[in-house]
């Protein structure tokens, strides 16, 4: 099983940024627990602040990989390309997010992913990532 974590703008400050919605754990940190948790899995981590970067990548693994588990952060608000790019592609995209985007800002209601999305997982901090790869298991 090949599964790739994709995360969007800013979560490459995990740790440091607003600690009190996002936790105080480094990404790289959690992803070598979770690497070590689910040994069996191929699993990867590609993180980009920039758009396009994330739509390219969606379309690289986006034919082979068993599945897709993405958090394109602020990206998920705005971006029609990224929403595109993940109904273009075979492999099932499961999206993520750390908070509970539907108890903040009404704009973190709205996302461009969650239509192309196989199931959308937020509100459990970083466990969000572990249940996400277990839904594909
Ligand atoms: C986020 C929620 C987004 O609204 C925000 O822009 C992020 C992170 C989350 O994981 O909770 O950068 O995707």
């Amino acid at each position: 099983m090949k599964l790739i974590i994709i995360n969007g703008p800013n979560l490459n400050l995990l740790g440091k940024r607003e600690p009190e919605l996002y936790g105080s754990q480094t990404f790289e940190d959690f992803f070598i627990q979770l690497q070590f948790q689910f040994r069996e899995v191929q699993l990867e981590y590609f993180q980009s602040n920039i758009e396009g970067e994330l739509i390219t990548k969606l379309q690289e693994v986006g034919f082979s990989y068993d599945g897709i588990i993405l958090n394109a952060a602020a990206y998920t608000h705005t971006s029609v390309g990224i929403g595109d790019a993940v109904k273009a592609i075979d492999t099932p995209v499961v999206e993520v997010h750390i908070s509970n985007v539907s108890a903040r800002e009404p704009f973190r209601h709205e996302s461009h992913i969650s239509a192309g999305a196989h199931g959308v997982i937020f509100g459990f901090g970083l466990k969000g990532y572990e249940l996400a790869v277990r839904s594909f298991l």
